[in-house]
């Protein structure tokens, strides 16, 4: 028997009518703040992976060949390939441009509850903003976004300029090791390679800033920071929105891009990969051959939600089991089109059932039985059979439907 890849998932229909009901929450949450879905393909030329987004999605990312022998990648994230395509499509049209996107990503990572090498990302990008007020809106709208799912997470803000002033004195390879061990959290690695360089002192005041939760603190442990106004511009904005927030400066992304303000949401009811929210401020376009705009983004991973969420109970549609003769059949056909037309699922016999066959399994899988013999098609009526109660009366297709609809909303 052939199984699916690691990694991967199958989603009966229970679990993706759970799925659509909470991604129909994220995105009506963008759509309030203007938001608009863009898509970009699955395969992306690999460059648009490898020329900043770090080396850790560049271990992760699934690489191949095409028969034309040029090198592609499945998107392991969103936001460069939307960048690519403001390039390619959408460079003059009025800044700022508000995006967002629901969509699949690969990435090559070791499976385990809510790790998987195919997984969803419901993000936005906001391109074109170069504003306290811009990098504010982002973070509002995750916040509105995962807090209209019901998940219980807490979100953390900083700022990289902390971080980079600290770090002014090392070359940028060597900012990056020690933003990698920052992002994993691996103090002790990032202590023992600092020792490395000779810079043991830079772990204290390191240690320190990723310890911080005042901006008071964290200006003085990083001073003459140009970015001071701007920071505290975003958080008095995020306090006067009512945002529930904590400051930390020891945030660090796992990507390369960023260059400002950045966040992360973390679940409550999570274990080990229980960051539910990545993101913040960005230049990538001029990498790409573009101008060098300002963006600001995010990305939520919308599986890790799922998981989080747990049991998601979703309205069930009221199904009517078209039961039909042979000789009620075409009838029974006009009628089927009439409750869907209505909005009700009408399911068919389309196994040669006969009558009392086609009632049993209505019974199992539907709420109302519509029989239609002989008898009902001569009268142009239908046989209207509640299968909860078991009560039943004939009447004529419009009312049968104006009943069926009643059942709905009580
Ligand atoms: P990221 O932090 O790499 O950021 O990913 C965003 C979220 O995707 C993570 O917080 C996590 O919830 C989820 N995620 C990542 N890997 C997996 C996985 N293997 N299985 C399940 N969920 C996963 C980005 O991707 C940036 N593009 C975010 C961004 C948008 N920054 C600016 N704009």
């Amino acid at each position: 028997m052939i199984q699916k890849p690691r990694g991967t998932r199958d989603f009966l229909p229970e679990e993706m009518e759970a799925r659509r009901s909470v991604e129909a929450k994220m995105r009506e949450a963008a759509r309030l703040f203007g938001y608009r879905e863009v898509c970009t393909p699955e395969f992306e030329e690999l460059d648009l992976f490898t020329l900043r987004s770090g080396e850790g999605i560049m271990q992760e990312m699934y690489v191949f060949e095409d028969k034309g022998g040029r090198k592609l990648a499945l998107r392991p994230e969103i936001t460069a390939a939307v960048i690519r395509m403001y390039i390619n499509e959408a460079k003059v049209a009025p800044k700022p441009l508000r995006w967002c996107y629901f969509a699949d990503c690969f990435r090559y990572e070791r499976p385990q509850k809510g790790r998987y090498r195919q997984f969803w990302q419901f993000g936005a990008e906001l391109i074109g903003a170069d504003t306290a007020m811009a990098d504010a809106e982002a973070i509002m709208l995750a916040s509105e976004a995962l807090n209209a799912t019901g998940v219980t997470w807490d979100l953390k803000v900083g700022h990289l300029a902390f971080m980079k002033s600290l770090l002014a004195g090392l070359e940028p390879a060597a900012q990056r090791r020690v933003m990698a061990h920052l992002d994993k959290k691996d103090f002790e690695g990032l202590s023992a390679i600092l020792a490395g360089m000779g810079k043991p002192d830079l772990n204290d005041s390191l240690t320190s800033l990723v310890e911080c939760r005042t901006l008071a603190e964290a200006f003085e442990i990083a001073d003459a920071i140009p970015e001071k106004e701007r920071v505290e511009q975003t958080m008095g904005i995020l306090d006067a929105a009512g945002v529930r927030y904590s400051l930390n400066f020891g945030i660090a992304r796992g990507l390369d891009y960023y260059t400002g303000m950045v966040f992360e949401g973390f679940a409550q009811n999570l274990g080990a990969e229980n960051q539910i929210l990545g993101g913040g401020a960005y230049r990538l376009a001029h990498i790409f051959g573009g101008d060098d705009v300002a963006s600001v983004g995010f990305a939520i991973g919308f599986d890790r939600v799922m998981v989080s969420l747990g049991e998601v109970p979703v309205g069930k549609d009221t199904i009517a089991g078209i039961v039909c003769t042979d000789e009620g059949r075409s009838f029974a056909l006009s009628v089927a089109r009439q409750f869907r037309n209505a909005g009700i699922r009408a399911e068919m016999d389309l196994m040669g059932r006969g009558l009392g066959a086609q009632l049993a399994h209505a019974s199992k899988t539907a709420d109302f039985a519509v029989v239609i013999g002989k008898r009902e098609a001569d009268a142009g009526q239908v046989t209207l059979k509640d299968l909860h109660s078991g009560e039943q009366k004939t009447l004529d297709p419009a009312a049968a439907i104006a009943e069926v609809k009643a059942y709905r909303t009580c």
